[in-house]
């Protein structure tokens, strides 16, 4: 796959002019500015209404640009981008001088990733500078997995939207950041905390006091707008069941199918597999989210490893929604 040539023009223009390019990757799409120029930056954060001290990713075309980016590479941080690059991996570092406090959110550390979509590298090839890009969606909602996604976020206040069809992956980079206590998993992703343990040996799991801000990891992210809840899985049906009977238009999202029919219930079967499970699981909320239903039930998932990111995602989009108890009160 690759983006037809004067797609490609159009949006090295776009990046060199200081404007916003929304562009795929193999987790979701991401909101491109030139990492250099403060100004694109900013517009990054007005466009997507974020908070304007949260540091956002650089991406690049290849491992040999991490020292313009990074002062220290450690060595455990190298062995990962070997091992992971390009790909679903974001590592977060102590800054190079020069980078923009817009990038970092004013912290001595910088987010870089190098993705492995075609289109990501064919754009970071020719543009041959870093890329900051957060995902291409408003502050606090859903990322976007398709190109569609992303114009129905912005409209028209993002012209240029690269369109590499559906992200192959679904859900974000997996982040590690590398302090003073080595390293450690700041959001889970594709690659797991196990992949990453069996080449570092060691591998602390979680932000801590001293870890750098994740904005992600604050209340009602990654959120649809209906509320959700988690339900424990052997109950789904009963509660989806009950708050219909209650008058409700209930909309579910389970790994497997109804146990019966109810005309109340829209219920989205994202099956069994967790990497398809995480494909999906985005495009499912925003489908279940213009349902028209009074909340989403999602049948919660199982607790191993395979599932650990699509688990902390649907964590973060139940943040905010009434309690699971509430729920059973109410029906
Ligand atoms: O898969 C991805 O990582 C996508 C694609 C577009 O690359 N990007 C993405 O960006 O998810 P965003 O901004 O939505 O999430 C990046 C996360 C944020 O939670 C941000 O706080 C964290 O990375 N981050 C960025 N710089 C950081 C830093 N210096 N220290 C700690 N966390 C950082
Ligand atoms: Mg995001």
């Amino acid at each position: 796959m690759r983006a037809a040539p004067e797609d490609l023009q159009a949006a090295l223009r776009a990046l060199r002019a200081g404007e916003l390019v929304a562009f795929p990757t193999e987790t979701v799409y991401g909101l491109g500015a030139d990492a250099r120029n403060p100004a694109a930056v900013r517009r990054i954060f007005t466009v997507k209404g974020r908070p304007a001290r949260h540091p956002v990713i650089v991406h690049l075309s290849d491992a040999s640009h991490l020292a313009d980016w990074a002062r220290e590479i450690p060595p455990a941080a190298r062995r990962l981008a070997e091992q992971f690059w390009p790909g679903p991996l974001t590592l977060v570092l102590p800054r190079a001088a020069g980078v923009d406090d817009g990038i970092t959110g004013g912290q001595d550390t910088v987010a870089l990733r190098v993705p492995a979509h075609p289109i990501a590298r064919q754009l970071l090839a020719a543009f041959a500078g870093g890329i900051a890009a957060p995902s291409a969606n408003r502050y606090g909602r859903l990322s976007p997995t398709c190109a569609k996604h992303v114009r129905e976020e912005f409209g028209d206040a993002v012209k240029l939207v690269l369109d590499g069809g559906d992200c192959p992956i679904g859900l974000e980079s997996t982040i590690v950041a590398f302090g003073d206590d080595g390293a450690r998993l700041l959001r889970p992703g594709r690659i797991t905390a196990g992949q990453i343990r069996a080449l570092l040996g060691e591998l602390a799991v979680g932000a801590d006091e001293s870890s750098p801000r994740v904005p992600g990891s604050t209340a009602a992210h990654y959120a649809p707008s209906t509320p959700l809840h988690i339900v424990p899985a052997g109950q789904i049906d009963a509660r989806s069941a009950a708050l219909s009977q209650g008058g409700q238009r209930v909309a579910v999202l389970a790994w497997r199918a109804p146990l019966g029919a109810h005309p109340a219930v829209t219920w989205i079967n994202a099956g069994p597999r967790p990497q398809q499970y995480g494909h999906d699981l985005y495009a499912h909320l925003r489908s279940l989210d213009k349902a028209g239903c009074a909340c989403i039930l999602v049948q919660e998932v199982p607790d191993s490893e395979a599932w650990s990111a699509v688990r902390d995602r649907l964590r973060r989009a139940a943040v905010g929604a009434a309690t699971d108890a509430s729920i059973s009160a109410a029906s």
